[in-house]
């Protein structure tokens, strides 16, 4: 889901930090995105699910899942034989047809179950920068994919960090765009006990990312709130006006020459 963007703060990296992050933030985020008013329900899921398309009879794997809702939704829709994986391993009961696996993203191939399967999407909505390596992770997610298969991926645009750290530390956007140092995050409308380590990343990093992992973007997306959702929700329009919102990727493998 989207990182609603209106309560975030430093986090002290000496207090608060939990070990296991995502088991005791899971609760809070999938609080935070069932509200009506979430930039998830609001921008994201709608973005999402137009550059999905039809996904009847489709296998789908949504990686970094979190409670499985959007896997459960697909499958609502139609989807063939779907799998959602969360480091969380906090689920809603899976409706038929979909199977939700506590793993890591990482590598997708060690997920129990998932050795030698092949998917015609794969998803990382909001998770990818979790990935401990992220080459590693969109290369094993290109090698499960069926032949006209392609990886929706999206991600926080990253000016938002920058503008967020430039405003705490007193700094330029651009000292705080390029940085280099990964830094401690906590997310107040979440859990704010519980910190995250973010590395910082520019949109270089981000499309290099991409081109290392052998694939190609068919299209990139940076959706706007409609209108009549401004209208109901200004509060979230002024979000989007501050913090400009989220990427969306759909990305293919690079035909071999
Ligand atoms: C911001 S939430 C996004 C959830 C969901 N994709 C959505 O769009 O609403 C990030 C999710 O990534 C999961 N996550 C974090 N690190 C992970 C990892 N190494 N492997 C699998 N899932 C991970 C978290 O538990 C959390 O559910």
């Amino acid at each position: 889901m989207a990182e609603e963007h209106s309560g975030t703060h430093p986090a002290d990296p000496a207090g608060g930090n939990a070990s296991r992050p995502w088991q005791t933030l899971s609760s809070g985020f999938e609080q935070a995105r069932a509200r009506e008013d979430s930039l998830d329900r609001l921008v994201e899921w709608p973005a999402q699910r137009t550059l999905l398309g039809d996904v009847a009879g489709l296998a789908v794997l949504d990686a970094g899942c979190g409670n499985g809702t959007k896997i459960a939704q697909l499958a609502v829709e139609g989807a063939g034989p779907s799998v959602g994986v969360d480091i969380s391993g906090n689920f809603i009961e899976a409706p038929p047809g979909v199977e939700l696996i506590e793993g890591d993203l990482s590598d997708l191939g060690a997920v129990p179950g998932l050795n030698g399967r092949r998917f015609d999407r794969i998803l990382f909505l909001q998770s990818f920068g979790y990935a401990a390596d992220g080459v590693k992770a969109l290369q094993t997610a290109r090698e499960m994919l069926t032949e006209d298969g392609f990886i929706l991926l999206t991600r926080t645009q990253p000016i938002r960090y920058a503008i967020e750290r430039s405003e705490q530390n007193g700094t330029s956007l651009g000292e705080e765009y390029f940085a280099t140092e990964s830094f401690a995050y906590r997310h107040r409308n979440w859990d704010d006990q519980v910190t995250l380590t973010k590395r910082p990343y520019t949109m270089s990093d981000l499309l290099n990312t991409f081109s290392a992992a052998g694939l190609w973007i068919e299209i990139a997306v940076e959706p706007q709130m409609p209108d009549e959702a401004a209208g109901r929700y200004p509060h979230k329009q002024a979000v989007m006006n501050k913090y400009l919102g989220i990427l969306m990727f759909k990305l293919r493998p690079i035909p071999a020459r």
